[in-house]
């Protein structure tokens, strides 16, 4: 077999399509070699082509008359096995470094892999010295470790996973919206609205604005302005005009979270719908979105998804599996407090009609649920912002509000119906002191406004539930919470 494959790598070097090769003052050169991503060439039929791959090395393993490399280019989860004559072995070529390869694809004689690419040139581009590169090869470094070299991470199996994961993800969520007629809006980053009401803003003024010449008016906006905390607000502006519609970006709140489950910097997915009847419709957009998206990862990232649940938080697959196959729980806010009350479990917070729930209530909630996401609805009206509906409802005075609560990390959604009627809203604001900031959205309820309602869904939430990841931190290229060194 050995002979077989000297044979064959010696051709590759002589192959007709590689007659252009060339090598120009020790510069890789070749015109016909096709530049394939390893993940093409894992899944070609077509063997004996010449194939140029970029890289980075993963294992070097070197024996008397063959070297074996592994390269990975970032596009799958599996490397390319690259078999070379051990005359191209040099010092440079070690785990980590970046390398330029030429060669012949064929049939692998090994069980391992069906392709492997015989190589005819191996370049190394950027030499990576493994004494001090921080991961090390063979070993598998905890997500706790890695986090440590934000900027090195994506060079690790798990977290290219997760950012092919991640960014399939983000596909997936564009592609239901759209094959369900949702029209997409970009909203703002900066406004002056703080639409969750709770303060959590980022200021954004011009940086050294401190010596504004303006005394009267010190702002570059005129009023004092933020970076979202929501695009709400203005999806509302345009639920007036279109009857599905969804944005999906940034946001920030300046929370002073350590928590495993906040960013100050996150991605959200909101939608917002006109003509609503009831909650119901909220409800089953939730829950569709959640199915079609996730069914959807796990076809087309099955390899990526599986690493998570088999090394990073193995069992997790089956709680997925319940999510998928499970119709959602429902119970309202005030039979959420009488579970917890007569739970014999001892919560830090102790639960109480009119209180936020905690995460601890949320995660107890769903276990109670069988471990299958529980809808909690109509929370008191005096816990959510301005916009929610009032239920008008008596003794317990509700507003229609939902959170969708899941396994791993508690609230996935925030949503509400929003309050149509000019005059309760009206009253509302006025009460607030907020009558005049928000005189714009108040008009929105005299030209031709609708019943209507929307939902956020954390984006960051939505993959720790799928890959079972205990820390946010996890799930986003750079992460970034409150005294935390940015990058
Ligand atoms: O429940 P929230 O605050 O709802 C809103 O902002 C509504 N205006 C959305 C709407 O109706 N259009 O946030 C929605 C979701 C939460 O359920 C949570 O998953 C996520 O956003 N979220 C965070 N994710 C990471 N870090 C944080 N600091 C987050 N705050 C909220």
């Amino acid at each position: 077999m050995i002979l077989n494959r000297l044979r064959l790598i010696r051709r590759a070097a002589s192959a007709p399509g590689c007659s252009l090769c060339i090598s120009l003052s020790k510069q890789l050169y070749c015109s016909s070699a096709r530049r394939t991503r390893v993940r093409d060439a894992l899944s070609s039929l077509e063997t004996g082509s010449s194939i140029r791959i970029q890289g980075w090395v993963r294992s070097v393993r070197s024996q008397k008359n063959n070297l074996f490399l592994h390269v990975s280019d970032g596009s799958s989860l599996q490397p390319l096995q690259v078999v070379a004559s051990s005359d191209l072995n040099t010092r440079e070529l070690t785990f980590g470094c970046a390398v330029d390869i030429i060669g012949s694809l064929e049939k692998s004689p090994s069980k391992k892999q069906s392709v492997e690419l015989q190589a005819s040139h191996v370049k190394v581009i950027g030499e990576c010295n493994p004494v001090d590169f921080p991961f090390k090869i063979k070993e598998r470094h905890s997500l706790e470790y890695i986090r440590q070299y934000p900027h090195l991470r994506c060079r690790t199996n798990a977290f290219s996973s997760l950012l092919r994961i991640r960014s399939e993800a983000t596909s997936a969520i564009h592609s239901y919206f759209r094959d369900n007629g949702f029209v997409q809006i970009h909203t703002p980053i900066i406004t002056s609205n703080d639409c969750e009401g709770a303060g959590e803003l980022f200021q954004v003024e011009p940086a050294g604005n401190e010596h504004s010449s303006d005394k009267e008016n010190p702002h570059f906006f005129s009023v004092p302005s933020y970076l979202t905390v929501s695009g709400q607000l203005h999806l509302e502006v345009m639920a007036g005009a279109f009857p599905a519609v969804y944005t999906f970006g940034p946001t920030f709140r300046a929370e002073n979270s350590q928590s495993r489950r906040h960013l100050a910097e996150f991605y959200m997915v909101e939608a917002e719908i006109s003509f609503t009847e009831s909650l119901e419709d909220l409800l089953k957009l939730m829950e569709d979105l959640l199915k079609t998206s996730t069914e959807h990862l796990l076809s087309h990232c099955a390899e990526d998804v599986e690493l998570f649940h088999k090394y990073v938080s193995p069992g997790h697959r089956e709680k997925v599996d319940l999510i998928l196959k499970r119709k959602f729980n429902v119970i309202s806010y005030t039979e959420a407090i009488d579970i917890l009350k007569r739970s014999s479990q001892q919560f830090i917070y102790k639960p109480e009609w009119g209180c936020d729930l905690q995460t601890e209530h949320e995660k107890f909630l769903v276990k109670h649920c069988g471990d299958v996401p529980v809808f909690v609805t109509d929370y008191p009206y005096d816990l959510k912002p301005f916009y929610a509906r009032d239920n008008q409802d008596q003794p317990q005075h509700t507003a229609a509000a939902v959170d969708l609560l899941v396994p791993i990390v508690g609230e996935l959604c925030g949503g509400s119906l929003r309050e149509e009627r000019p005059e309760l809203l009206k009253t509302r604001l006025a009460r607030a002191g907020l009558e005049e900031t928000y005189a714009w959205y108040l008009q929105l309820r005299e030209f031709g406004s609708v019943p209507h309602g929307g939902f956020g869904m954390g984006f960051e939430r939505y993959l720790q539930c799928v890959l079972g990841v205990d820390n946010i931190k996890d799930t986003i290229p750079f992460a970034r919470s409150s005294r935390s060194c940015l990058l």
